[in-house]
């Protein structure tokens, strides 16, 4: 009776601190709310469930795939009509062209995926490249650094989205699958230690010239620590919207950091945002 009414007391004094941790600002992190998949069972609709969370998940995707008029809206647009009138386009001069249907979405979205400026869906190019260039970073390379089996799975679940049979091979059965967290708030981790790791674990660079990627769909941040004070650094990061550069629209990035980082992450941005000097992106 006793060993009972003592660890009904625990649980409830572990219960409350459980409830006082979640609703601490900041310093809680997301509880990991996915089951993980197993590689060996990566049959086709494990493949294709795989590349869903792939898409919200480590490749990034819907930082700018949702319905913002940015990039195309692939999960909210008739994916397979769009697909078949890109690559019947005059101007696409891929190797999509003249294949079978499914085998052709599977090259144009590899390409598009790999070889993203190869063809830029009209009205989506970087600015002032006359849809010459894409503003999308390659998927197979940093930030977001798909693995070739990650990268199968992604053309596996749009061209389920699109409708058509899935061509792409089944992942070997030693394929690691576990990578596929979100980017932003990976609980497990615990949290970030260098300035990088934060820039890396949030997608930073995949829209912003942060590490070297080049990336242009946010202002360059060289210097930034010379026009910013830290409180409106703060400001830019928790609350993307409340101020607009010149020149950019709001909307785009992402307004969750708060939710996500912990403050510790947070700080670590701070101290590397401000020592940027003008005309460096790199540490
Ligand atoms: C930084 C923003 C950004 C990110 C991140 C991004 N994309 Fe894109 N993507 C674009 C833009 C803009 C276009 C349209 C221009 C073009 O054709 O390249 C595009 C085009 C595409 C297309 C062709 C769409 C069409 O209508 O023909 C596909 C497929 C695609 N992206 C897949 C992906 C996948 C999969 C990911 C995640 C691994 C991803 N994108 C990440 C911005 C992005
Ligand atoms: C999906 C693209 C995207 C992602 C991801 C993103 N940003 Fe941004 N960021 C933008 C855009 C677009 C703007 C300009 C419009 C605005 O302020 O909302 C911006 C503005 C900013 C500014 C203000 C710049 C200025 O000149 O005033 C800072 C600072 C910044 N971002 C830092 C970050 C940091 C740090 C991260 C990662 C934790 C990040 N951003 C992730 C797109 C993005």
């Amino acid at each position: 009776m006793t060993f009972l009414r003592v660890t009904l007391f625990s649980l409830v004094v572990l219960l409350a601190y459980t409830l006082f941790a979640n609703i601490l600002p900041q310093v809680q992190s997301n509880p990991p709310a996915e089951e993980e998949i197993e590689p060996a069972s990566l049959d086709r609709a494990g493949q294709i469930a795989w590349g869903e969370r792939l898409f919200e998940g480590k490749g990034a995707c819907t930082l700018c795939h949702k319905n913002l008029g940015r990039a195309p809206d692939l999960l909210g647009m008739d994916l397979g009509e769009e697909l078949r009138s890109r690559i019947a386009d005059p101007a696409y001069r891929g190797a999509a062209e003249g294949l079978e249907e499914a085998e052709a979405f599977e090259v144009y979205l590899r390409e598009s995926m790999l070889d993203p400026s190869a063809y830029v869906v009209p009205g989506f190019g970087k600015k002032g490249t006359r849809d010459r260039e894409s503003p999308m970073p390659r998927a197979d390379a940093p930030p977001v650094s798909l693995t070739p089996a990650e990268i199968d799975a992604l053309i596996a679940f749009l061209q389920d989205r699109a409708g058509v049979e899935v061509t792409v091979p089944l992942p070997a059965a030693e394929t690691e699958v576990a990578a596929a967290e979100p980017v932003t708030g990976t609980a497990e981790e615990g949290p970030a230690t260098t300035a990088e790791e934060v820039i890396d674990r949030y997608a930073c660079a995949a829209c912003h010239d942060l590490l070297g990627s080049g990336a242009e769909v946010g202002p360059p941040l060289a210097g930034i620590g010379t026009r910013l004070d830290r409180e409106a650094l703060r400001r830019a990061i928790l609350d993307p919207d409340a101020e607009i550069p010149p020149g950019y629209e709001p909307g785009l990035m992402p307004t969750d950091f708060g939710e996500q980082m912990r403050a510790s992450e947070l700080e670590l941005l701070l101290d590397y945002l401000a020592g940027l000097e003008a005309g460096e992106a790199k540490p």
